[in-house]
């Protein structure tokens, strides 16, 4: 199953997720706020079911599932088809590109940040979250990444090959948040640094 058809199956099971477990939603989103910048023209690719979207302020995403995108829709999110790897829009249209856990359904990374680099103005930011597979609860993803129908089609890495890909795409990290130690739904700490919570979020400036 490709990532379109699994987030067009299990849309109503993806968004159901953070129905249940508010509180890690609520850290991450903290997570999230606390490397962005200010920004006025904003976009997240991926942007899903628009919880993150809707919670951070961004009126604008691109999607590739259907379903998905219906349900940012009904959260007030204006959401284009389409993929990272070839945004419909013209270079420097942004200031701010978010991209929140989908790095790990991208089998290559340098090609959909070289496209959020282009339609990023000079000195705009790229917002990242993403699973930290390095992280001690990586593990556990990794443990269930043959049975759960999200982690099987999943590339997942670590902070420091993320870091390694920013640099290589002409991307200067200026901030790093982590939280999330445990599947517990509580509020978790938002620390700076990664490594030990197991959703890292990432402020990236374009040079
Ligand atoms: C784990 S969900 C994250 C959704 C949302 N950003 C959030 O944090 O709730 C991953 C999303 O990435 C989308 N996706 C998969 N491949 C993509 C690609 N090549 N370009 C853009 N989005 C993609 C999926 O359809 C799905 O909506």
């Amino acid at each position: 199953m490709s990532a379109h058809e699994l987030f067009n199956n299990l849309a109503d099971e993806y968004d159901q997720w953070f129905e249940d477990n508010p509180l890690i939603l609520e850290s991450e989103i903290e997570a999230v706020r606390q490397v962005t910048p200010p920004f006025t023209r904003a976009l997240e690719v991926g942007v899903g079911t628009g919880r993150f979207a809707s919670a951070l302020g961004i009126p604008l995403g691109v999607e590739p599932s259907e379903a998905m995108a219906a349900y940012a829709r009904k959260r007030g999110i204006q959401v284009i088809p389409g993929v990272g790897e070839a945004l419909p829009f013209d270079d420097a249209s942004f200031d701010a590109v978010f991209m929140i856990t989908v790095d790990c359904y991208l089998p290559l990374l340098a090609p959909v940040f070289a496209e959020c680099r282009r339609v990023l103005e000079d000195g705009g930011h790229l917002i990242l979250g993403h699973v930290d597979i390095d992280a001690p609860l990586g593990e556990v993803y990794l443990e269930a990444q043959d049975e759960d129908p999200f982690y099987k089609e999943a590339y997942f890495r670590g902070t420091r090959t993320v870091l390694g890909e920013l640099e290589y795409a002409g991307f200067q990290v200026t901030r790093i948040r982590q939280t999330v130690y445990s599947f517990d739904n509580l509020l978790h700490e938002v620390r700076e640094g990664h490594g030990d919570g197991v959703f890292a979020a990432l402020c990236a400036r374009k040079k």
